[in-house]
């Protein structure tokens, strides 16, 4: 026992600058696709809202907002550094296991929200149901994949 404790603690100080900077890197990626997924969902409720029927239909401000969200769709990617699963996150190992179908579905995410855009600029509040909840399934699908509850 002793000596697993020591054997620990030698490995604890022989952690180096590098290691501190390696996390802080992954701790920062986490923080940055996080952040993305975030700001996505604030102008992504407000098209959700306007769907449901809770906000009155502005077509001029959804045009805006799924602009905003197309946009905001290609950030979160480039947070999922290798190493990246373990620490605040509830991101699954499966996306590094299983990186093509990961990516596939984050391609997936624009292609709607690219579409979305141009349903929105048709000003058809049908049309736009549709748009929308084929690019929610996108989310729905990924995060049914890939995130932790
Ligand atoms: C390709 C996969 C994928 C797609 C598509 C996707 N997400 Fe996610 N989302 C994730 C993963 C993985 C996490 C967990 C991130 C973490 O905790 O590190 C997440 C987390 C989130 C979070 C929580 C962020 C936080 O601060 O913890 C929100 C909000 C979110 N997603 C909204 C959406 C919305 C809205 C869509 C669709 C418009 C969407 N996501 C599409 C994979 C995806």
């Amino acid at each position: 026992m002793k000596k697993i404790i020591s054997l620990a603690l030698l490995t604890l100080f022989a952690s180096t600058a590098s290691i501190a900077q390696e996390d802080r890197k992954i701790e920062q990626a986490i923080k940055h696709r996080k952040a993305a997924f975030t700001l996505m969902a604030t102008y992504w409720s407000r098209i959700l809202q306007t769907v449901d029927g809770s906000r009155p239909y502005d077509p001029n401000a959804v045009i805006v907002d799924a602009k905003k969200v197309e946009y905001l769709s290609q950030l979160p990617w480039e947070g999922f550094v290798a190493g990246s699963e373990r620490g605040d996150t509830k991101a699954k190992d499966d996306i590094w296991l299983e990186e093509d179908q990961f990516k596939k579905m984050a391609k997936d995410l624009e292609t709607k929200t690219v579409n979305l855009v141009k349903v929105a600029e048709l000003k058809d509040q049908k049309k736009l149901k549709v748009a929308f909840e084929q690019a929610r399934d996108s989310c729905n699908a990924c995060h049914k994949e890939f995130r932790k509850k």
